[in-house]
């Protein structure tokens, strides 16, 4: 099955410090990723990344999760998606998981990013569980969002090696230079409408 996003126009999620999110504003500036950033959303109204989006005159918006049910969120999610025609979802650092009326209504075309080599390390803190389980390469993925947490097919992935002395905080640096670099790739990926979906692999095809 062939990937195709309607358009270029994307939609970022996050919930906190936001440097993917600036990563891909750079390669959008920078032309290596053709695409416009129609919205920001964050479930956290003090997200730096929300502020970083309105310094940029970036449409942004606030959807609390407090007080709201999983189904209102994501159709208040939904509703701001399609009214900024939003094409390719991108949850970047977003805290929350995504519901099935999201899934449904975006088929493929919400992109995650995890700071460890999927399948190993799902969940929250995995640098940390990298660390602790004594892995030698750690790394990160980019994956389309599924109803399993973490377990979508895979778009892109980047190794980094794990060093004698690495603390949590020097591992997660390098894995995060690294997650920059792939997103904007990803992303550029499946807007060219060249990915296929094969099971769960994703082919790239000329
Ligand atoms: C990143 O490590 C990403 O992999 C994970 O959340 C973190 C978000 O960082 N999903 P930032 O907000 O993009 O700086």
């Amino acid at each position: 099955m062939k990937i195709q996003p309607k358009n270029r126009k994307l939609g970022i999620l996050l919930s906190g410090r936001g440097s993917n999110f600036e990563a891909i504003v750079t390669s959008i500036a920078y032309r290596s990723l053709e695409a416009e950033i129609s919205v920001v959303i964050s479930n956290v109204e003090t997200a730096p990344g929300l502020a970083r989006a309105r310094e940029l005159g970036i449409p942004t918006a606030y959807v609390p999760s407090k007080g709201n049910s999983r189904e209102q969120f994501d159709s208040q999610l939904l509703e701001i998606l399609q009214s900024h025609d939003v094409g390719l979802v991108i949850l970047a650092g977003f805290m929350r998981i995504v519901g099935r009326s999201m899934i449904e209504a975006y088929p493929n075309l919400i992109l995650n990013i995890h700071p460890a080599l999927l399948p190993s390390f799902p969940g929250l803190d995995v640098q940390k569980q990298a660390l602790l389980y004594g892995v030698k390469i750690a790394g990160c993925t980019v994956h389309i969002v599924s109803d399993t947490v973490d377990g979508g097919p895979i778009v892109l992935q980047a190794a980094v090696p794990v060093e004698n002395d690495d603390s949590v905080e020097v591992l997660s640096a390098r894995i995060l230079k690294e997650e920059h670099r792939i997103y904007s790739q990803a992303i550029a990926l499946l807007l060219s409408g060249h990915c296929e979906l094969q099971g769960r692999r994703i082919i790239v095809r000329d």
